[in-house]
């Protein structure tokens, strides 16, 4: 099981939360009592909720220990719980089930979303976001470099194929039970700074596993042939710069 590590998927907050404040700005609820934010990771974006719906009851809810105890410091006031989405239900209709960068690690999307929009009071809105990269040279670079012999035996294992659908599979799925939906993609052109920027951006979530399954000297060697294609896929641009071109998908279903 991954071990995340809230410092290092800090490192490039903004990034990570952008999306999510977007889609935050396009949920269409007034009135909240009960929110829930499953995967809610470091907690900054259950606050977020907190603040922009302050009469409600938002719960954090995640399966990692090390992710939860980073968000119980720094938003003591919040309700965390750790558990399985997959196995999780709502204790009471929610108003609204927020979610981002978290279900593209849980498979089931066809089953699971038409539940998920289930358990809301009638109004209610489920808020989804997921990258949908699997076609980025970042991504498939990575599952390349894993599948190297030196390495392979023991990172095939690990290699956990992310399964996010195309925007109107969502759109079928959840239109014969959703009174309205919102669905849409958008790719960010990320710019940043540094040496191999976008190495260091997925060391806080994909490569983590590939890492952690390792020894150091061997993760290291990995990580360095993983950067040279990287530097390859994505040169500096010619203000020193490196642009990250990365596709995101953002569901809204109202019950
Ligand atoms: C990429 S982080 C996103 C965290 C936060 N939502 C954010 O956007 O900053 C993914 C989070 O999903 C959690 N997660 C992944 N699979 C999960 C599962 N089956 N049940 C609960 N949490 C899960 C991980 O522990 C991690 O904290």
């Amino acid at each position: 099981m991954t071990v995340w590590n809230p410092e290092t998927y800090l490192k490039y907050a903004g990034i990570r939360f952008r999306p999510a404040l977007d889609l935050i700005e396009r949920i269409p609820l007034g009135h909240c009592e009960r929110v829930f934010d499953l995967g809610c990771g470091t907690g900054h974006l259950t606050q977020a909720l907190q603040e922009r719906w302050p009469e409600a009851r938002v719960t954090g809810v995640d399966s990692s220990a090390e992710m939860l105890s980073h968000a119980r410091a720094e938003f003591p006031k919040l309700d965390w719980l750790q558990a399985d989405i997959l196995q999780w239900h709502a204790d009471e209709p929610a108003d609204l089930l927020f979610s981002n960068a978290t279900f593209q690690w849980v498979s089931g999307h066809e089953q699971l979303f038409p539940s998920l929009l289930a358990q809301l009071r009638a109004g209610g809105s489920l808020a989804i976001q997921m990258p949908r990269h699997t076609d980025d040279p970042g991504h498939v670079l990575m599952l390349e470099t894993a599948m190297d012999p030196r390495w392979r035996s023991r990172l095939e294992p690990h290699t956990k194929r992310l399964v996010v659908h195309a925007p109107e599979e969502y759109w079928r799925w959840l239109s014969p039970h959703a009174a309205r939906l919102d669905i849409w993609e958008t790719i960010y052109q990320h710019e940043l700074e540094g040496e191999n920027p976008i190495v260091e951006f997925f060391r806080g979530t994909q490569l983590r596993p590939y890492i952690q399954a390792l020894p150091e000297d061997e993760a290291k060697q990995f990580v360095n042939a993983y950067a040279e294609k990287i530097a390859r896929a994505y040169p500096k641009e010619s203000n020193g710069k490196t642009l990250f071109p990365f596709r995101r998908i953002f569901i809204i279903a109202e019950r």
